[in-house]
């Protein structure tokens, strides 16, 4: 099975989390892009839902497909976020922000009753830092900003190249927030909640992909079948 079709495997087990009526966080990526596919066809058939999506990007997707969307300015709580990954740990600590969009897949989530990941085995990591981490700061003294990552990271046992990220047409890549991003290869994060707690302290800094004690379960699609991950604390009320 190519990545692609578990990623479309893992959307399609997520789908049986949905209930009429819910009020839904939808993701961004690969991945979630197979979701909101199928909950279009979901919709379509007669399914109430209303979502909150969590990029530009997804937002045009879904609104093609017919799904009524809200704002988490009007609709603050939600139900259930279902997202895509960069990586996640036996834990469900994950990275995010491949695609440029943590800042809001993580307001989201975490407006969100449940947080549900979704993804190929390709994922799933002993210890998260191989993928460079996402940080989304503010354009204002960005360089100055580049210098705190480095320096706070590296009090945090973390080092290596943080590069501005550019987009296709050679400028730098900026955010649905008009941010810029510095992916941060540190290839091993072996204290994720002091790096977080450092990159907090940076007045540029909006977010990084970190998410720490956000998802509640993820569902890993590979070449034998499905894996679920739940937070053991959360597992109580489990529809998985
Ligand atoms: C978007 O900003 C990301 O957080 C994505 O959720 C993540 O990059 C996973 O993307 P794929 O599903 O495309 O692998």
């Amino acid at each position: 099975m190519t990545s692609n079709a578990l990623k479309r495997l893992a959307a399609e087990h997520a789908l049986d989390l949905i209930e009429p009526g819910m009020r839904l966080g939808l993701g961004t990526g690969s991945t979630a892009r197979h979701l909101v596919d199928l909950l279009g066809a979901r919709v379509k058939a007669g399914l109430d839902v209303l979502c909150v999506p969590t990029s530009e990007a997804t937002r045009i997707q879904a609104r093609e497909l017919g799904i009524p969307l809200t704002t988490l300015d009007d609709t603050p709580m939600l139900d259930l976020t279902i997202d895509g990954a960069d990586e996640l740990d036996a834990d469900l600590r994950l990275i995010k922000g491949g695609g440029g969009a943590l800042l809001r897949e993580k307001i989201v989530a975490t407006a969100s009753e449940r947080m549900v990941v979704i993804a190929d085995n390709s994922k799933r990591v002993d210890m998260l830092g191989a993928f460079p981490l996402p940080v989304e700061v503010v354009r204002f003294g960005f360089a100055a900003t580049r210098n705190m990552i480095e320096m706070l990271a590296a009090d945090a046992g973390c080092r290596g190249e943080i590069k501005l990220r550019m987009g296709q047409d050679r400028q730098p890549f900026v955010t649905d927030g008009g941010n810029y991003i510095f992916d941060c290869a540190f290839g091993r994060i072996e204290e994720p909640d002091a790096l977080d707690e450092a990159l907090k302290l940076i007045p540029g800094v909006v977010e990084n992909g970190m998410f720490l004690g956000i998802a509640d379960a993820a569902i890993i699609a590979g070449p034998d079948g499905i894996e679920v991950i739940e937070d053991q604390f959360d597992l109580e009320g489990s529809a998985l």
